[in-house]
């Protein structure tokens, strides 16, 4: 043990991140506009732990490793435009504008005035000064012009005294222009708390924040399933029985939907461009395969179709680009042609599958007494690298997949299935499990999870239906108060 004290947390991660994928697609089978992220619904990681945002209306959870911000609740722009502070702050800056408007022609009249009065006292002292003058020279004056010159110049003196008030106003008005500056300056830093401008800041600063997040919770990659969303049927076709997958290999960009319908001596395989292609039933290629398939445990990893053989144990990659069988190899004791199905049989002996960890398959012998057995396989040599006994009779399952090297099996392929065995093989050792899932059309015949899009595929009762899924992460945090 490391002294630094370290503190187990509990992480959820509801991967809701196929219905985001899908909404580029198929925005009405999810009800998703897909032009409006919605926010905080893209990702969920909620741990024990909270930092509440700096800003208002914000508030991330969450932290892995003391890095990973996880979940983000930005107001909507509506509840923005109708804030009442918004509008009385609207409100405000138009009163500030009139007010200012009125300042505006008070300030340039008073000017006008002011000048005008300034011209009226270089006068005034002119008269003054002429006064004067004559006051010296009285001898050349009249005694009544005297008078009268006196009289007037009294009459001016008043004006000296509104030129004086006119000077003080104009003072201040200068310092209620400057007062109202201020205030219209902190009225603008207030207002942009508020403004779309804030909110689209907002919104920006959320899909950096959601982009770190996919990228973290990517590195997460590992969890343990605890929960199973409603069904999302995305097509009603074929057969009763069958398979439908797209790549799983993690970093893969092929959005291609690859289905398999039927478990018997099948060899069509249909090709469609994209899940909204399958979705409608368009732009598909059919390839037909070298070799019959058996069962409906196909899987599609790393541009390859990975089949159990026809009457036979042979496990078949098939290169998707080239249209070759590129290896085909025994899978030892493996019991096929309908010894050791799942519950609903149709030779399902051979379940392939791959998740986070790489390639595996699922299937049973005779000198294991039919229990389930779970092997890695090398997904170029088909070589089994490590199997695990899982201890779970092959025929009571209904279905099985992998997440993270945890295999979960359910109980039935009928309605009332519940994911009811879990064996990790990280500690080969196994639990039961109580996980309820909605078996909308009771039949299942294909169950596979798919570590890309992080969902389920089924194949139930000729319908092709995706279930999301809830995952707890376990994470090592440093403690906050560590000195490390
Ligand atoms: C602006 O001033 C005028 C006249 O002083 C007034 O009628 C009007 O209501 C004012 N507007 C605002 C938004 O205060
Ligand atoms: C307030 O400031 C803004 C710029 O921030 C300016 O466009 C506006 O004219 C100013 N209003 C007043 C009344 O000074
Ligand atoms: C996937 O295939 C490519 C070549 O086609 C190979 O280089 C790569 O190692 C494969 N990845 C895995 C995980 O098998
Ligand atoms: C597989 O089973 C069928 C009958 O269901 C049988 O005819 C056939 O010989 C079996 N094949 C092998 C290889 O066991």
């Amino acid at each position: 043990m490391s002294a630094a004290l370290l503190k187990v947390g509990a992480v959820l991660s509801t991967m809701i991140m196929v219905t985001n994928w899908m909404s580029q697609t198929l925005p009405g089978l999810v009800g998703l506009d897909p032009h409006i992220a919605r926010p905080g619904t893209s990702e969920k990681i909620i741990s024990q732990v909270s930092y509440p945002g700096e800003d208002e209306g914000w508030q991330v959870y969450g932290s892995v490793q003391g890095k990973c911000v996880c979940s983000i609740m930005t107001p909507a722009h509506s509840v923005c435009g109708g804030d009442p502070r918004h509008t009385r702050l609207q409100l405000i800056s138009d009163q500030l504008l009139n007010v200012s408007q009125h300042m505006e022609i008070l300030s340039q009249r008073t000017t006008q005035d002011l000048q005008r009065l300034r011209d009226s006292e270089t006068l005034l002292q002119t008269l003054e000064r002429r006064l004067n003058t004559a006051h010296e020279e009285t001898h050349r004056l009249s005694s009544t012009s005297l008078q009268e010159l006196r009289g007037s110049v009294s009459q001016c003196r008043p004006l000296r005294v509104l030129v004086g008030r006119l000077r003080v106003d104009v003072g201040q008005l200068e310092t209620l222009k400057e007062e109202m500056e201020k205030l219209n300056e902190s009225l603008s830093v207030l207002q942009q708390h508020f403004t779309l401008h804030h909110y689209q800041q907002l919104q920006q600063r959320q899909f950096i924040l959601q982009r770190h997040l996919h990228s973290c919770s990517s590195q997460l990659g590992c969890g343990q399933l605890t929960g199973i969303s409603a069904p999302l049927t995305i097509r009603s076709s074929g057969s009763r029985f069958g398979s439908w997958m797209m790549d799983s290999l993690v970093d893969s960009t092929d959005n291609r939907v690859w289905v398999m319908d039927g478990y018997f001596k099948g060899r069509r395989l249909v090709e469609y461009q994209s899940l909204g292609d399958f979705a409608t039933g368009q732009n598909f290629i059919v390839h037909h395969l070298p070799h019959p398939w058996a069962g409906t445990g196909h899987v599609v990893y790393n541009g390859s179709l990975y089949y159990n053989k026809h009457h036979s144990n042979v496990v078949v990659r098939y290169d998707l680009a080239s249209g070759g069988v590129l290896q085909q190899r025994p899978l030892a004791q493996a019991g096929f042609n309908n010894t050791f199905p799942y519950s609903w049989g149709g030779s399902s002996d051979i379940d392939l599958m791959a998740d986070e960890m790489g390639l595996w398959a699922v299937y049973s012998s005779i000198g294991r007494g039919g229990n389930m057995l779970l092997s890695r396989l090398d997904p170029d040599s088909l070589e089994v690298l490590r199997s695990w006994d899982t201890g779970f009779s092959k025929r009571s399952a209904g279905e099985s997949f992998l997440i993270c090297g945890s295999l979960y099996v359910t109980n039935s392929h009928l309605a009332g299935a519940k994911v009811h065995f879990t064996f990790h093989t990280a500690s080969a050792s196994y639990e039961y499990t109580d996980i309820a899932f909605h078996n909308q059309y009771s039949h299942i015949s294909m169950l596979d999870y798919n570590p890309r899009v992080r969902a389920l595929y089924t194949w139930n009762n000729g319908h092709q239906v995706l279930y999301d899924i809830t995952l707890l992460h376990f994470i090592r945090t440093r403690h906050a108060n560590s000195t490390d």
